[in-house]
Parts: C-alpha cells; sequence; structure tokens
C-alpha cells in the first residue's frame, strides 16, 4: 500500500510515452480522492478548470452513482462541468467528440484545463480524442469503469472513434491520436456495478494479456480466475495490476506500434472484423474472445502453432469466463467480405492482411500475406462448435 497526503492506493505505474508520463494508480476508493490524487499526480492547481466527460452507463448509473462520487470530490477550485456520454460503438463518433468539445467552449475551459473521463473504453476513446484536439491539445485523466477499460483501453495512448464503412459497416477506431493520458485512476470498486456480460468481455483482454505474457502469467490468470469471476474486491486490484502490467511494459518499449506493440492485437484482425457487422451484436471483449479463438485456428493452419492444444486450452478458459466461443446459431459468415474488412484493419500494409498469431504462450508474431485458406480458418473454427 503506498500513499499521497491520507491517499492510499494499492498499485503504482509509470509509464513514459515518448515526452509524455503516464501514472496508473489502480486501488479501491480512489474517486472520492479524486481532487488530491489530481493535484497530487497530474498538476492540477486551484484556478484549473476540469471538465468532466461522462459515461451515462445504463439507466444512468455510471454518471448518477459514480459520477456524483467524482463530482463531489473534485468541487471546489476553477470550477467543473460535465457532458454525458452514451457508450454505443455507433455513438463513437465525431459528433460524440464534437459534443464534449462544446462543453469544453461552453465551460470556458482553456489549455490550462483538465479533461477528466469516466466510463468505459468507449468514453476513454471518444474523450482522449476531444483532448487531443481541444486548443492543440490539453490535460487527460481517465478513470475507468469497466475491466477492459482499466487494463486496457486507458492505458498507451491511443484514442479515436469510428467511421461508417462504404458498405454500411462500421469501421472501428479509423479516426484518431495517440494522447496519453497524464493519470489513469483504476478505482475497482466502481466494478461492483458493472453488467455480469460487461465484465466478462474484459476477461478476454486479459486472458490476451496473459497470453502474451508467458506461462507464469497464463498460471496467475487461472488461478486467480474463480475470485475474478465472484469480483472479490481485494481480489480485483491485483488481477487489474497484473493485467494493466502487460500492457504498460509492451507500450513501454513500443509507444508507436513499431514493432512489439502490434502483439496486443494478438485475435483483434478477426474481432475487429466481426465488429464491423454491428448486427452480431457483440461487446469488444466477445469479439476478442471469439477473435483468439481464430487466431489459434489459424495459427495452427499456418503451420505456427508448436502447441497444439492452446486452442483448446484457450477456449476453455474462455468458456470459463462465460465468453462466447461460436458465433451464435444463425450468424452468417462471409469469410470473402469479412476478408475485405480485414484488409482495411489498420494493421494491414496495402491490403495485405495481417494477423496477430501465437507460436506458443508468451511467443506471438505478426504474420502477412497467408492464403486464403488459412485466413478463413479462423472463421470456420467459431462457425461451429467443434
Ligand atoms: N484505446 C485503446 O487502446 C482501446 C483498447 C481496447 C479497447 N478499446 C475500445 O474500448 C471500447 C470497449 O470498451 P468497454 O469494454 O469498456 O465497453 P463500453 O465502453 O462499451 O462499456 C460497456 C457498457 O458498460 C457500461 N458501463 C461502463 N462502466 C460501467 C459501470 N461501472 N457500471 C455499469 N455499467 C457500466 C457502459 O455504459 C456500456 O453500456 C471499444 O470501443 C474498443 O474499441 C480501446
Amino acid at each position: 500500500m503506498q500513499s499521497i497526503g491520507d491517499q492510499s492506493f494499492m498499485h503504482r505505474q509509470e509509464l513514459e510515452f515518448e515526452q509524455h508520463r503516464t501514472t496508473i494508480l489502480i486501488g479501491r476508493g480512489l474517486l472520492g480522492q479524486a481532487r488530491d490524487l489530481l493535484v497530487a499526480e497530474a498538476g492540477l492547481t486551484a484556478d484549473d478548470r476540469v471538465h468532466l466527460a461522462v459515461d451515462s452507463g445504463p439507466d444512468g448509473i455510471v454518471v448518477d452513482r459514480h459520477g456524483r462520487v467524482l463530482e463531489a470530490a473534485l468541487e471546489g477550485g476553477g470550477g467543473v462541468s460535465s457532458t454525458t456520454l452514451e457508450a454505443l460503438e455507433s455513438a463513437k463518433s465525431v459528433p460524440a467528440v464534437e459534443r464534449v468539445w462544446d462543453g469544453l467552449r461552453d465551460a470556458g475551459v482553456d489549455r490550462q484545463g483538465m479533461l477528466v473521463a469516466l466510463g468505459g473504453g468507449i468514453v476513454c476513446d471518444i474523450a482522449g480524442y476531444a483532448a487531443s484536439g481541444w486548443m492543440r491539445g490539453i490535460d487527460l485523466v481517465l478513470a475507468p469503469t469497466t475491466l477492459l477499460g482499466m487494463v486496457d483501453a486507458a492505458i498507451g495512448g491511443k484514442t479515436g472513434v469510428n467511421r461508417p464503412l462504404a458498405d454500411g459497416g462500421l469501421g472501428k477506431n479509423l479516426v484518431g491520436a495517440f494522447w496519453p493520458a497524464r493519470l489513469v485512476i483504476c478505482d475497482c470498486d466502481v466494478l461492483a456495478t458493472l453488467g455480469s456480460r460487461e465484465f466478462r468481455a474484459g476477461l478476454a483482454e486479459c486472458l490476451k494479456h496473459a497470453l502474451i505474457d508467458g506461462e507464469e502469467a497464463m498460471n496467475a490468470f487461472e488461478g486467480d480466475l474463480p475470485s475474478v469471476l465472484e469480483r472479490d474486491a481485494d481480489a480485483l486490484p491485483g488481477f487489474v495490476a497484473r493485467s494493466a502490467g502487460v500492457k504498460a511494459s509492451i507500450v513501454r518499449r513500443d509507444p508507436r506500434e513499431a514493432g512489439e506493440r502490434a502483439l496486443l492485437n494478438l485475435g483483434h484482425t478477426y474481432a475487429h472484423a466481426l465488429e464491423s457487422r454491428v448486427e452480431f451484436g457483440l461487446l469488444h471483449g466477445e469479439a476478442v474472445s471469439l477473435g483468439l479463438v481464430a487466431a489459434c485456428r489459424a495459427a495452427r493452419e499456418a503451420g505456427l502453432l508448436a502447441d497444439g492444444g492452446l486452442e483448446v486450452r484457450v477456449r476453455s478458459l474462455l468458456q470459463q469466463c462465460g465468453l462466447p466461443t461460436t458465433l451464435p446459431a444463425g450468424a452468417a459468415l462471409d469469410p470473402h467480405v469479412l476478408r475485405q474488412v480485414m484488409a482495411l484493419d489498420k494493421k494491414s500494409r496495402s491490403g495485405r492482411i495481417r494477423l496477430v498469431l501465437p507460436r506458443e504462450v508468451g511467443r506471438i508474431e505478426v504474420v502477412e500475406g497467408l492464403p486464403d485458406e488459412v485466413v478463413d480458418s479462423g472463421w470456420s473454427a467459431i462457425s461451429k462448435a467443434d
């Protein structure tokens, strides 16, 4: 346990990102200490205005419950204002960014001001992009309220919004910027209100991090899973810290995704193509779950997998998490169309599909130019239960 003044938190991580520095605090009861944390860790001064971009949450639960705690903690100083956002992929859009900019304008937030996002990955991504553009960039603080937001979306400086594709699908994160937060506040107490489906979706990214990190991380994931699924409040901070730490250490070594950071996209070329089919109604983490299975199968078909049991192990862990490993009955995939979407993915080069595939736990590779049959084997792995 560490402390700042009378604040206590359980885990602290630092992340240098070029000229930026991000402090990540993980613990319990942190939102109620927000002003002191912003002063101590993000350089907030008494005159600075703070604008909040807050996830409404289902039935207003995030804004009404966690937003109130945050707003009360931030009262005083240069003033607090807020914009409420809807956490829908269809609303993760340029108009949402414009709403935040209008909120900043109406509140008179200047270059010394600070934008604080409270919400899941969608709201963190929208707010981050808004902060990157307002007055050519203002300080950003992220307070993720989902498991996925804590271990992934809030870490590493990627921000952005979706754009419609020419065929009517949704192009994920096609517009964005690198704009790292000065401070990330992971108050694990907020996870108590997160819906079960959304909580489980976050576990897909946690498993992905463990797969990338190695056997020790996989064993820790497997060992922690029962208490994490119970949402044991004392187990969550350590679990979040371990998973967030995998991402932070990779971003520290490769902030701009010139190399190693691409490994974090394990399963994501498949996942993003699935998310483009909005009719499937998949959460990002659910699409990642399917993408991990597809990646294991494609790795086997490409002759990469040294460990033939990996797909079985991954599938079984995802099932223990309550995550999908096959598409819902009736969800028809057209591999030809999906390959076209994959070729548009940001990871692709000159329209050539790039996949991030496992050789074994802890040995992940970026592979380009695989035959269509290998790419499609991933689709067939999730199309039917086998
Ligand atoms: N920038 C990055 O590096 C990065 C990384 C991974 C994912 N992402 C993005 O993150 C998004 C997914 O984020 P997510 O999984 O956090 O989902 P989300 O933001 O869609 O939120 C899921 C649902 O949970 C609700 N919610 C949030 N916090 C809650 C709480 N504490 N209690 C009750 N309900 C709560 C939201 O209102 C929403 O309905 C995707 O758009 C994905 O592209 C970004």
